[in-house]
C-alpha cells in the first residue's frame, strides 16, 4: 500500500477524558476515505491531530511521510482542511479570504487569480466575491471553506463535516466535487450522513468513545454487522393484534412499530418459513426485505444512546 497518512498510537487525553485512544490506522494514498463515529467519538481530535492544530498526548502521525510532531511545517504545506467550524476572516470580502490563503501558501497572483475565478465559479459565489462572509448563509460560507481548503492543491484533503447545513443542491455538488479528486489527491473525511459515505469511501472506519469499532468498505460493513434479516410489513386490520402475535413468536429479534407497519428484524433466513406460516392469513397490505444500510450498521455498532 502506497500511505499517505499513518497514525501510529495516537493518544489524546483533555485532562481525565481521553478523546482518542491508541489509535493506529493507515490511509492509501489517493483513496477517499470516512471516519464516521457519534457526537463526541474523537473525529474532529484526530483531525487536529493531523493537521498539526494539536499535539497528541503520546503517539505519532505521518502525513506524505512527515511528522505533525517534528515536521509540522511540512505537513501543513501539504494539506488543505475543511474544519468543523467555518473559520472564515470577517473583516476580509470572499476574495480576499481566497488571496489571503494563497499569499500564505505562497503563490503569486499570475498562479492565484486565475485559480480562485474558477473555485469562485465552481462553488456558485463569483458574483458575491466582493461581499463579506458575515452576511453569507451558513451554507454559502461552508461553500468558500470547501474551496479555499482546494486553493494551493493540496495532496491531502481533511474535511471535518463537509457538507453540514449545506442545502441537496449544494451537498450533491461537494460530493460530485469531491468524486472528481479522487485520483488527484488523498481525502480524509468524518460525516454524519450515512448516504454520503457510503456513495463517496472506499473505505469507513467507525469510532467512538476514541477507539475504532470496525474497518472496510460499507459492503463489506454492511456484510459483517447487518447480520439479521429485516422485512417491514404492514397490515390492513388491527395493527394491535398484530404487534401481539410478533412479539409473541421466539425467532423475532427486534421489533419496531410506526403505526400500522412494523419493522421485523428475523434472527435467521431459516426463521422465514416459520415467520410466514405464523402471518397466512393476515391481512398483509404490503411486505418487503430491507437491505442493510450504513446507518444499520452505525446503530449496531454505536447504540442508540445520544451523546453528550
Ligand atoms: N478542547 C477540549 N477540551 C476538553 N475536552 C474536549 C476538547 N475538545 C474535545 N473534547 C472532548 O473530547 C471528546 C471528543 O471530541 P471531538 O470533538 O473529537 O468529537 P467528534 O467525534 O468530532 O464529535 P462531533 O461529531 O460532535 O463533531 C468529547 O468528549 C469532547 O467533549
Ligand atoms: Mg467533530
Amino acid at each position: 500500500m502506497r500511505t499517505a497518512i499513518s497514525l501510529k498510537g495516537i493518544t489524546k487525553d483533555y485532562g481525565s477524558l481521553t478523546a482518542v485512544a491508541d489509535f493506529s490506522l493507515d490511509v492509501e494514498r489517493e483513496s477517499i476515505f470516512g471516519l464516521l463515529g457519534p457526537n463526541g467519538a474523537g473525529k474532529t481530535t484526530l483531525i487536529k491531530i493531523l493537521t498539526t492544530l494539536m499535539r497528541p498526548t503520546s503517539g505519532d502521525a505521518l502525513v506524505e511521510g512527515y511528522s505533525v510532531l517534528n515536521a509540522a511545517k511540512q505537513v501543513r504545506r501539504l494539506i488543505g482542511v475543511v474544519p468543523q467550524a467555518n473559520n472564515l476572516d470577517r473583516y476580509l470580502t470572499a476574495r480576499e479570504n481566497l488571496i489571503l490563503h494563497a499569499r500564505l501558501h505562497g503563490m503569486s497572483p499570475k498562479e492565484y487569480n486565475p485559480r480562485i475565478d474558477e473555485l469562485l465559479e465552481l462553488i456558485g459565489l463569483a458574483s458575491r466575491q466582493r461581499d463579506f462572509p458575515d452576511i453569507f448563509s451558513g451554507g454559502m460560507q461552508r461553500r468558500l471553506v470547501v474551496a479555499r481548503a482546494l486553493l494551493h492543491n493540496p495532496r491531502v484533503l481533511f474535511l471535518d463535516e463537509p457538507t453540514t447545513g449545506l442545502d441537496p443542491q449544494s451537498r450533491r455538488a461537494v460530493w460530485e466535487y469531491i468524486q472528481s479528486l479522487r485520483s488527484k489527491m488523498t481525502i480524509f473525511l468524518t460525516t454524519h450522513y450515512m448516504e454520503e459515505a457510503d456513495s463517496l469511501c472506499d473505505r469507513i472506519v467507525i469510532m467512538d468513545e476514541g477507539k475504532a469499532l470496525v474497518d472496510g468498505s460499507a459492503a463489506q460493513l454492511k456484510e459483517a454487522v447487518a447480520h439479521s434479516h429485516i422485512y417491514e410489513i404492514e397490515f390492513k386490520g388491527n395493527a394491535d393484534h398484530y404487534e401481539g402475535l410478533l412479539r409473541s413468536m421466539p425467532f423475532v429479534e427486534s421489533l419496531e412499530r410506526n403505526r400500522d407497519s412494523f419493522r421485523v428484524a428475523l434472527k435467521d433466513e431459516k426463521d422465514l418459513k416459520p415467520f410466514m406460516e405464523k402471518i397466512v392469513g393476515a391481512d398483509i397490505k404490503r411486505i418487503f426485505l430491507k437491505e442493510p444500510t450504513l446507518e444499520d450498521v452505525f446503530i449496531e455498532l454505536t447504540g442508540r444512546n445520544i451523546r453528550e
